[in-house]
């Protein structure tokens, strides 16, 4: 598939579903000898939702922090919305307002209230008012359900408060897609479902989103598509209905074995 897409005439978000959006074409990269991402070839369309699943070490996270760029890569090509990715400077900075990530650990600043976490970004990136900006983070914290904390700081948030702040803080940027690696991973069991849930919202409300994460209720919920990784390959994809009762190779379903038995 072509990344070379030309930038569509109208700018209706429905009309422009299924169009490529995330486009990775024979993309390469090693740690030393480790040969982590493998020709990898993925396309994620407008307003797809892809789980990505695979053993610890087969490349999962890595392959998000390519897409925007966290980590170069040796050959191959990204592309977000027909773009290739930016080497540095200015495009750079305005790639990774793009793409929206949420990592494993919340990553939100300890000494700022949840509001301004949440502003920072749209204030210095996209130049908005502070007005402006937190008129939209409190309808943003509103949609994850934390509105009533703003004036608090994130020590005083439980960790599924705290993650979904962190979700609010990329929704602010207006970003095209959204990566998760693995969020809800570190949250003990009770909390787990309320990110989630705010996950499957995103994703009913047709936000494009590459998660890896291993909760396969939310897979099932919320996925067009599963993508099985494996030593930096991707040895599978399917709907998820077909991955789980179907997997076709004997890595995905020794995998299967491990985390649905556990
Ligand atoms: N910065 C790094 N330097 C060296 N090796 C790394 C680095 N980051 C990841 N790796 C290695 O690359 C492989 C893939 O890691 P990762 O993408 O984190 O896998 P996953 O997220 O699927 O667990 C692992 O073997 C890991 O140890
Ligand atoms: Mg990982």
């Amino acid at each position: 598939m072509t990344g070379a897409t030309t930038a569509p005439a109208h700018s209706d978000i429905t009309a422009q579903r299924g169009e490529p959006l995330v486009v990775l074409d024979g993309v390469n990269k090693h740690f030393g000898d480790l040969h982590v991402l493998k020709d990898i070839d993925l396309s994620v369309n407008r307003g797809e939702v892809v789980v990505v699943l695979g053993p610890s070490g087969s490349g999962k996270s890595t392959l998000c922090r390519t897409i925007n760029r966290l980590e170069t890569i040796e050959s191959g090509t990204i592309t977000i919305d027909g773009k290739a990715l930016p080497e540095e400077g200015a495009a750079l900075a305005k790639l990774r307002a793009d793409v929206g990530m949420v990592f494993q650990s919340f990553n939100l600043f300890a000494h700022k209230t949840i509001l301004d976490n949440v502003t920072l970004g749209p204030i210095k990136v996209r130049k908005q008012s502070k007005a402006d900006a937190e008129a939209k983070a409190m309808e943003l914290l509103e949609r994850v359900g934390v509105a009533h904390q703003a004036k608090k700081f994130p020590a005083q948030l439980s960790g599924g408060q705290q993650q979904r702040v962190a979700i609010a803080r990329s929704l602010a940027m207006e970003p095209k897609v959204m990566l998760f690696d693995e969020p809800t991973s570190a949250l003990d069991p009770e909390m787990i479902n309320e990110v989630l849930d705010v996950m499957a919202q995103l994703a009913a409300d047709g936000m494009t989103m590459i998660c890896v994460t291993h909760e396969m209720g939310f897979a099932r919920r919320a996925a067009d598509r599963v993508i099985f990784m494996a030593d930096g390959a991707i040895l599978e994809q399917a709907a998820p209905e077909q991955f789980f009762s179907n997997p076709t190779t004997d890595r995905a379903r020794d995998f299967l074995g491990k985390i649905l038995t556990h």
